[in-house]
């Protein structure tokens, strides 16, 4: 499947398996409500919850978006890469309402990956691309979960190898001059405030409607700050000596490579049907506020 193909079924209204930087996208056409539509009723996502529009650069996002100044500046500073910014809408047909689940908001993320990037070139326009996965379940790291999960609905789909961030773009929402973290991911709270002065700390106002509704659950139950297993259980270790090497998150205690192997991790589990997954305990900062996250919702503490 070339880039060109890929462009054409988007064109043509079908949806397509697009590999990211973060985790792999089920993507289609942003001012295509059909199919948009099609998305929701692949994904069993429910409808108030708003699709991330995918565009090639600054001028792709700025098109649909509204961006002041600080959305401009988290742009330069992470674009092309793992962040969406959520800003007041400009065009409600390239961004359907669908898409947007009615909002007056649009979230929009320019992503890294070089094949994303040259199907998003070639097609010219916002492509909306949910995590591949079906509703509640992890994201899809690799072309084989992408293509289990809901390669059924597409009609085109693109090999772009195992993703190299494994977790899903930070969310970031900047609204009336406020800016507010919605989802943690690889850009770091603290790479954000750097950038932009301190977060809004209740994100009041700032609300992300998928957050709640949002599991990442395989079948067995998910088990956190775990010192070892317990009879039947895997346990996904964390740093050295840690539990079984084969089932290491990452043995040296690396963040960025715990990340990149966290959901393919969950599924590999998930598969030899253990009667609970166990994970250990990770650190709090930088990258592991997301992995944190992650983990909390598919352990059911949070929505
Ligand atoms: O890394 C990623 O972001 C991946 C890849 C494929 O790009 N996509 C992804 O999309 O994770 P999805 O649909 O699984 O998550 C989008 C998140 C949801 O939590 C949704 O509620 C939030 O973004 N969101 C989208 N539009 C929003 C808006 N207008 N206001 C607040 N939150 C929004
Ligand atoms: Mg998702």
């Amino acid at each position: 499947m070339t880039d060109a193909e890929a462009a054409a079924a988007l064109s043509a209204g079908h949806l397509v398996i697009l590999p990211t930087e973060t985790v792999y996208g089920l993507a289609a056409d942003a001012g295509n409500a059909k199919a948009v539509a099609a998305i929701f009723e692949a994904k069993g996502r429910p409808r108030f919850n708003p699709l991330i529009a995918h565009v090639a650069d600054l001028a792709g996002a700025e098109a649909i978006a509204v961006f002041d100044e600080r959305a401009r500046a988290l742009a330069d500073a992470f674009w092309p890469g793992p962040l969406t910014i959520v800003a007041p809408v400009r065009d409600r047909e390239r961004v359907c309402d669908l898409a947007r689940a009615g909002l007056d908001s649009v979230a929009v993320r320019v992503p890294g990956h070089p094949r994303a990037r040259a199907v998003l070139s070639a097609f010219g326009g916002p492509v909306v691309a949910p995590s591949a996965n079906r509703s509640g379940r992890p994201s899809p790291t690799t072309f084989e979960d992408a293509l289990e999960e809901t390669g059924f609905a597409a009609s085109a789909a693109i090999d772009g190898g195992p993703c190299a961030v494994g977790v899903e773009s930070t969310v970031v929402s900047v609204l009336d001059g406020r800016v507010a973290l919605l989802r943690p991911g690889s850009v770091t709270r603290d790479q954000i405030e750097a950038l932009v002065g301190p977060l809004e700390q209740d994100g009041e106002g700032h609300r992300s409607p998928g957050r709640t509704a949002l599991h990442y659950a395989p079948d067995a139950p998910v088990r956190i700050n775990a010192d070892r297993a317990g009879e039947g259980e895997i346990l996904l270790g964390f740093g050295p000596g840690v539990g079984d090497p084969r089932w290491s998150l990452s043995p040296t205690g690396d963040l960025r490579e715990a990340a990149a192997n966290l959901f393919r991790m969950l599924r590999e589990a998930d598969r030899e049907k253990p009667v609970g997954i166990a994970v250990s305990p990770i650190p709090a900062q930088g990258l592991g506020e997301a992995i944190n996250d992650r983990l909390k919702r598919a352990a059911g503490f949070v929505g």
